[in-house]
């Protein structure tokens, strides 16, 4: 992909007259792809790449603020910056452009008499394209001129006299509607952990950790000599910056200082994900204070905590976290750093539920559905990216599935029953799509990924080539709709649509058949090649007949025991059901080495090797830079909800949804002393927390006010509890009990 098209900022302008005494003023705004908004000099709000992107064609979101205090009573002006974000697209060729930037606003202000005021963005503003910000682009980055600093530009009585007149320009055809999902802001700052000279006049800057957002810089720089900063999440083994897993994106910043001496910046409209920064054109070495990393995602709140007995596994959890924020631009992205950044739905299918232990992302996911739906064809067709601005339009099934689990993700996890209404005809059309286009004879036949970067058979490979190693699509495709005809069956129950639900279910039943009969061997108890993945998605999403269970369970731990060493052999799909596979069938020790394995391939893998955040491919240090990110969330697969749902042992209950009861079925590794971990519900805070002892095991745990919990204990285990506990049921040397709100202290043996 070439074709830059990084431009200049547009400033745009306006005064005018608020003559009485202010009661309240209220700003509705949109400015595509980015806008900051400035009254008598401040800026509005906190937010920044306001307003969350979309297809403009389709939606586009304006936000509302509260300016009552900005503004005075009498003489006024209101500034406006433009930047290129998502609308006037980062690439020529290849990324959907929708125009030059554009603005949209209404100030409404009531006086103290209840007279109205009303200011518009109409063609009594002026602008220019002369201003400081002579280049932006999310890939290749900002260009700052301080010669053209536009000093007072916001504020009265400025001279504009060489500014243009605004014209009205066409709309770009989205529905305007309020923004319900929160803006990306800065969240967190973080210092550099060291400074180096590099020998060539530039420092070479550690940032300690492969993070999302810019470099705030202070330093002494000359009059006209940039100071430039490339921006890399690795470096070379010479210490250099590593651009070629980057591919087209410049990732360059740059400041033109207007006089000699001190000058403090920070980009606006271009983010970054890396580790390092090279910059050169400084007068003097910058010290670590003058170096603040900006960390920018979508504002929530954080919801988990994990902290155990072992170092890796909270090491594993802090690299899944700075992934996870750093893959949210509005979207969950593939990847924050080279020339793509997109919304690529695979990536999220599994995912998405073990964020939502990590961070509170209802909202960004809600809004990201309406992205899917929004780049749903009449048909019924789904792309493997939204919002759409590639058009990869592959008719995948386990690409697009994501748009259902992360609707049931939202159910699930908040309770939240909104989507499972609103998207019921969009995801129904999608699955009709499916079935009337690409299924014969009940077996799902469209795969375009498999089992997306499962760890190859030679360690520079991208994609295996070994056809004993790879997944037959159809089995992909076809347990992947079976799942969904689950969640469709649920869904349509909890709508009421009875004859809907009956139908998803006999066509479940009619693909379960169908699937078992062309791929299950029946002597060897294996699908289709044996892979743990094939195996495993019919075993865990229910497509095994209960006779052949065990022995499908038994070649899922032989091969990944004796093939794989007790190594993890699937990619992106199987990973999604791993760990909770292997520990729930009956071998959670399993599970727990692959968690806590240090040797290829496997996350300790990544974070022996310097790794801060989970890598795109288990084989990331060797293998071909061509597509080879050292941020992506996808290979965690099921990895987060292991921990809060296994370790921890929280989880929800799936019919009595967003933790209103709560499951509580922790398991105990033999080589794990203690876990710490809570859970921010909807509801309230859910703690778990258990250490060893000897033989014995104290948990405590605390149920929020309004909820009940079910606690269930691994095979053989009893409890003593100091409170009587009801609905006491051992069966099959399995003990269940319920539990009520409030802090439980627990001895098991
Ligand atoms: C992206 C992935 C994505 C994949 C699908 C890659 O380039 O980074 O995360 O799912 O393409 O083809």
């Amino acid at each position: 992909m070439t074709g830059e098209t990084r431009l200049a900022a547009r400033y745009l302008r306006k005064e005018f007259n608020a003559p009485g005494t202010i009661k309240s003023a209220r700003l509705y705004i949109t400015g595509l792809g980015f806008y900051e908004c400035y009254l008598n000099g401040e800026k509005v709000g906190r937010d920044v790449f306001a307003p969350t992107a979309t297809d403009y064609t389709k939606h586009v979101n304006y936000n509302v603020y509260d300016v009552t205090n900005l503004l005075n009573n009498g003489g006024n002006t209101v500034g406006v910056i433009l930047g290129n974000g998502r609308y006037f697209s980062m690439r020529e060729h290849g990324v959907r452009n929708f125009g030059f930037p554009k603005l949209l606003m209404q100030l409404e202000i009531e006086e103290k008499d209840g007279k109205r005021t009303v200011i518009t963005s109409d063609e009594t503003w002026k602008i220019t394209t002369d201003g400081p910000i002579v280049a932006n682009s999310e890939f290749d980055g900002e260009e700052f001129d301080a010669n053209r600093i536009l000093h007072g530009w916001c504020e009265n009585g400025y001279n504009n006299s060489g500014w243009l007149n605004a014209g009205q320009v066409t709309p770009p055809g989205g529905k305007l509607i309020a923004q319900r999902n929160p803006n990306i802001q800065i969240m967190k700052e973080i210092k550099p952990v060291s400074v180096t000279p590099t020998g060539k006049g530039s420092y070479m800057v550690d940032m300690g950790q492969n993070m999302v957002g810019w470099l705030a810089i202070q330093g002494k720089a000359k009059k006209d000599k940039p100071v430039t900063m490339v921006f890399a999440e690795l470096l070379t083994p010479e210490g250099n910056l590593y651009l070629d897993n980057l591919r087209s994106a410049k990732v360059t910043d740059r400041y033109i200082p207007a006089g000699d001496g001190l000058f403090s910046w920070e980009p606006r409209f271009t983010y970054h994900g890396f580790r390092f920064v090279e910059i050169s054109g400084l007068q003097e070495a910058p010290e670590l204070e003058d170096l603040t990393g900006k960390v920018i995602y979508d504002r929530m709140d954080d919801t988990g905590s994990f902290y155990s007995s072992n170092e890796l596994l909270n090491q594993i959890h802090k690299n899944a976290y700075w992934g996870i924020i750093g893959n949210y631009r509005s979207m969950p992205t593939d990847c924050p750093q080279r020339d793509e950044r997109m919304g690529w739905l695979g990536d999220r299918g599994m995912g998405c539920v073990g964020e939502s232990f990590l961070v509170e992302q209802a909202l960004l996911y809600e809004k990201w559905i309406e992205d899917i739906r929004d780049a749903q064809k009449p048909g019924g067709s789904i792309p493997d990216v939204a919002p759409d601005y590639w058009d990869v339009r592959t008719e995948n099934v386990t690409w697009p599935s994501a748009y259902i689990f992360a609707i049931n993700m939202l159910y699930e996890q908040y309770g939240n029953t909104r989507p499972v209404k609103e998207h019921y005809p969009a995801m129904k059309l999608w699955i009709n799509h499916i079935l009337s286009n690409f299924t014969t004879d009940y077996i799902v036949t469209k795969d375009t990924f498999g089992d997306w970067c499962m760890p190859p058979e030679r360690q520079e490979l991208i994609h295996s080539e070994d056809p004993a190693r790879k997944t037959d699509g159809a089995i992909l495709s076809t347990t992947f709709f079976y799942r969904l005809l689950q969640i469709m069956s649920k869904f349509a129950d909890l709508n009421e649509y009875a004859a809907d639900k009956e139908e998803f279910d006999q066509l479940a039943l009619k693909i379960k058949n169908s699937y078992n009969e062309k791929y299950l061997n029946k002597e060897t108890g294996q699908y289709g090649n044996n892979t743990v993945t094939a195996n495993m998605l019919s075993l865990v999403l229910g497509l095994t007949p209960a006779e052949y269970q065990e022995k499908v369970f038994e070649n899922i731990v032989a091969k990944t025991e004796g093939e794989f060493n007790s190594h993890v052999s699937t990619g992106l799909i199987g990973i999604g059901y791993l760990m909770r596979g292997l520990t729930h069938n009956g071998n959670p020790e399993l599970a727990y080495t692959i968690a806590t394995n240090t040797t290829y391939p496997s996350w300790g893998y990544m974070i022996e090797k310097g790794a801060t955040t989970i890598w795109e491919l288990w084989n990331g240090d060797t293998a071909d830079p061509a597509m080879n990110s050292a941020n992506h969330v996808m290979l965690l697969g099921d990895l987060m909800i292991w921990y809060y749902e296994c370790l921890a042992g929280i989880s929800t209950d799936k019919t009595d949804v967003g933790f209103k009861k709560i499951v509580m079925r922790p398991f105990f590794p033999e080589k794990l002393d203690f876990v710490k971990a809570s859970y921010n519900s909807v509801y309230g805070t859910i703690r778990s927390e258990w250490q060893k002892t000897g033989n014995e095991i104290e948990w405590t745990i605390e149920i929020p006010a309004n909820t009940t919990a079910t606690v269930t204990l691994p095979k053989g285990m009893t409890v003593e509890i100091q409170r009587e506990i009801k609905n006491r049921s051992i069966t099959d040397d399995v003990t269940s009990f319920n539990l009520p709100s409030g802090k439980h202290i627990l001895q098991l043996k």
